[in-house]
């Protein structure tokens, strides 16, 4: 399964007032602004089970590594990278390779803006053509714009493992949501 690297879309045409977004591939270079967008909910939040903060070094790791398989994008918008998507093998047994996990983020003052819908959407198309057949969402619960976001696409729960996570004194849910290619 190997990718070729481009950028995908802009958003000028779209709203011609705003300035131009674009979707391309994340490179090393990003992963100062993908740790940053990453440590605001690994220190505040439970949308993720890390507890320490990832540094810039260790996320350029999981970028080369990660990208080098499936794809890593990122959302640029006016030279700020705005939010991240990739996906990640789901298990390492060789029967899995046509299953992936995958990953959203956006920067918090980014969120509610169809960044989202709109990176999500073009890994899932980016995945398709690798071989990708089953696609795998973990939410930690509660996540109202994840869930939405993973059923706006067309993702179905499939079930909830509960009380598997502990963060900031709390048990916490993780509900899996699934979708596969055609
Ligand atoms: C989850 C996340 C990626 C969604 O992206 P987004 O750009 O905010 O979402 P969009 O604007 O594309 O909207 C997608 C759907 O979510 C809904 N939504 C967005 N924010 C919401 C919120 N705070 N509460 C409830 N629903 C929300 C939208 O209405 C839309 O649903 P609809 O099509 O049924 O109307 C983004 O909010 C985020 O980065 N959150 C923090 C990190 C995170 O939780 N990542 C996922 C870990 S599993």
């Amino acid at each position: 399964m190997s990718r070729s690297s481009r950028a995908t879309e802009t958003a000028a045409a779209e709203s011609p007032a705003r300035s131009a977004g674009l979707l391309r591939d994340c490179t090393a270079g990003d992963a100062a602004a993908v740790s940053a967008i990453y440590n605001h909910y690994v220190e505040r939040t439970t949308v993720t089970f890390e507890e320490d903060a990832v540094p810039v070094e260790e996320m350029a790791r999981r970028i080369v590594d990660g990208s080098g398989r499936f794809p890593w994008l990122v959302w640029e918008q006016d030279g700020a990278v705005l939010g991240y998507a990739y996906a990640a093998p789901w298990k390492s047994r060789s029967a899995y390779r046509h299953s992936v996990e995958t990953t959203v983020y956006l920067r918090a003052d980014a969120t509610g803006k169809g960044l989202g819908t709109r990176l999500y959407r073009t890994l899932l198309e980016r995945l398709r053509p690798l071989g990708v057949h089953c696609v795998i969402g973990a939410i930690a619960l509660p996540n109202p714009a994840s869930v939405a976001l993973h059923e706006r696409l067309g993702f179905v729960k499939i079930g909830r493992f509960q009380e598997v996570g502990l963060k900031f004194g709390r048990w916490l849910d993780v509900g899996y949501w699934e979708i596969r290619l055609p």
